[in-house]
């Protein structure tokens, strides 16, 4: 058995889900009429509620004893002091400190990192209000109207949820673009109604080897060379972000087009810096130095308030208690604001590739569950798509419900609804409809005794299903700060109880190798024999199949 489930917290938690497992939430509201004020906690103008969850003040004293017994207080320092807790990779973990406004030193390898994170920032910032306030010119001298993000997973997703939630502090005769797919329809469908002259191409790499992005950045200078004849002032309209100087260089960018990214950034955490180009360029400094206020203010929240009164602390000791103890397989994560269309997917990479592992920090195999499945969609929008199985299927799947109290631009009859579905919907999962209820509603609609026993069953809801609400006043840079880096810190905190690291991502590379051995296979036509049955006849189909084999189409 492995330390984790050795600890005296973890048998309580045990024994304690034995006693508390049956019980409703319904009753447990019923008979403390203090469950809000106790469960809820709020930070400046965000407002948790985890009253709605299957818990008692045992249960979170248990919890609170665990994250004490794994040694979370030792951690938090330890990350932000800077100390290699990534240490499969022998790196630090500071994305906190890109907004850190204490001007302390900050050593790194014997360096002090302030300086150069400011430098760059100030590098990002003017090239931003450069291109926004029509300064920079491209090859033709006109302005810059498109800009084009080329990059993937964490170049990709923070930047592009970002500048899709700040849309309407955005300035509006700019055009962002994101490529991702290596699959030419997305850099194809993006280029096609844009003009060279105008364009602004950032490619976005921490590694510059990531075959996906350096694929699309290729065709991307392939296009501005076709269409204009020559790669003349072809600096103008490119530039890069990456800890790999070198190779970016290679690639043709120049030198004071080069971004830099440290190797103590993970990739999912690096929307703070100059990954973050895109949304600078689109929302301005201004507005994302209030992102970046908004993140430091949750760490200090982190690194100070007591455990029982740390969001992050208690959104990560919830998701543990159903991942562990409910055997709960997933988490749903509902924004019930459009412009947070992309916080789903942004968070499954987050969560997903930080604590997607099962060996553990002394390199042993867990014997308990790490990182559950992320999904999530507009609240709205799952209503009418998977909640039914929220609210009747068999499995138990806690989820968190992001609303704003207004809108940027507030229509109140909008506004009004959308919110009534809100609380509807905790309410809904959380009371459940009972058989009574059931029997009464069928009763003053007419129907007879007969047809209410048939169809009783089915319009029973059980109810007892967890949400936590995450209410915040308005989706402003500043908010949007604070609420990602609530869930990074949530983040971080499982991965230490679970004892994982949280901040490699080793099981991105079988795939990347295996890929890039198969791509020689699909050079000729020769059929391959070297995979399992299934993988051979795979490619000896697609082989057999394919239009003959053209030289590459120049974009
Ligand atoms: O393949 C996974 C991954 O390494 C992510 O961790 C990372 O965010 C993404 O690829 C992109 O990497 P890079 O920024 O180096 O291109």
């Amino acid at each position: 058995m492995s330390k984790l489930t050795k600890l005296t917290s973890w048998s309580a938690l045990e024994k304690h889900f034995d006693d508390i497992k049956a019980l409703h939430m319904r009753d447990m509201f019923e008979k403390d009429s203090g469950r809000f004020d106790k469960f809820s906690i709020q930070l400046n103008d965000i407002l948790y509620d985890y009253s709605k969850n299957r818990i008692d003040d045992q249960t979170i004293r248990l919890l609170l004893d665990l994250a004490e017994e794994a040694g979370l207080t030792v951690q938090i320092e330890k990350m932000f002091s800077g100390e290699a807790i990534n240490h499969t990779e022998q790196r630090a973990v500071l994305h906190t400190a890109l907004r850190d406004r204490s001007t302390e030193p900050l050593i790194v390898n014997g360096q002090d990192i302030r300086a150069e994170i400011k430098q760059e920032r100030q590098r990002v910032m003017q090239l931003a209000e450069q291109i926004r306030t029509r300064k920079w010119r491209g090859v033709t001298n006109q302005a810059i109207t498109d800009v084009v993000n080329i990059g993937i997973g964490g170049s990709h997703l923070g930047p592009l949820m970002v500048t899709e939630a700040l849309r309407p502090h955005s300035l509006h005769d700019i055009n962002v673009h994101f490529v991702s797919n290596i699959d030419e329809n997305h850099i194809n469908d993006t280029l096609e109604y844009l003009n060279p002259e105008t364009t602004f191409f950032i490619i976005a790499s921490k590694t510059f080897t990531t075959q996906d992005t350096m694929v699309n950045a290729e065709s991307a200078r392939q296009w501005y060379i076709n269409k204009l004849g020559s790669d003349e002032h072809i600096e103008r309209h490119f530039c890069a972000v990456t800890s790999n100087v070198g190779l970016a260089t290679e690639f043709g960018v120049a030198g004071p087009n080069i971004f830099k990214m440290w190797d103590w950034v993970g990739g999912r955490y690096s929307l703070w810096s100059a990954i973050g180009l895109s949304s600078v360029i689109m929302i301005g400094s201004d507005q994302f130095e209030e992102l970046l206020n908004g993140a430091y203010e949750v760490d200090q929240h982190f690194s100070s308030a007591p455990l029982a009164e740390n969001i992050p602390v208690i959104m990560a000791l919830l998701g543990l208690w159903y991942n562990n103890f409910f055997d709960a397989q997933s988490m749903a994560v509902l924004p019930y604001d459009q412009h947070l269309h992309r916080f789903p997917s942004y968070l499954q990479q987050a969560d997903m590739e930080s604590n997607g592992k099962s060996v553990d920090n002394q390199a042993q195999q867990v014997d308990y569950t790490t990182g559950p499945v992320i999904f999530g969609e507009i609240g709205i929008a799952a209503q009418h798509a998977f909640f039914q199985l929220l609210h009747q299927g068999t499995k138990l799947v806690p989820a968190d419900i992001l609303a704003p109290v207004y809108n940027f631009r507030c229509i109140a009859r909008h506004h009004r609804a959308l919110m009534s579905n809100v609380f509807a919907q905790t309410e809904a999962l959380m009371r459940g409809k009972t058989q009574q209820q059931v029997y009464d509603e069928l009763k003053r609609e007419g129907m007879s005794e007969e047809k209410i026993k048939q169809l009783m069953p089915y319009k029973v809801f059980p109810g007892n299903r967890p949400t936590s609400t995450i209410l915040f006043d308005t989706l402003n840079p500043k908010t949007l700060g604070s609420i990602i880096a609530l869930y990074e810190h949530k983040i971080f905190v499982q991965g230490v109880i679970w004892n994982i690291n949280s901040f490699d991502q080793w099981g991105v590379e079988l795939g990347k190798q295996l890929a890039k051995n198969i791509l020689h296979e699909l050079d000729d036509n020769e059929c391959v024999a070297s995979h399992d049955s299934s993988t051979n006849g795979l490619i000896n189909h697609y082989k057999t199949r394919r239009p003959i084999k053209k030289e590459d189409k120049r974009m």
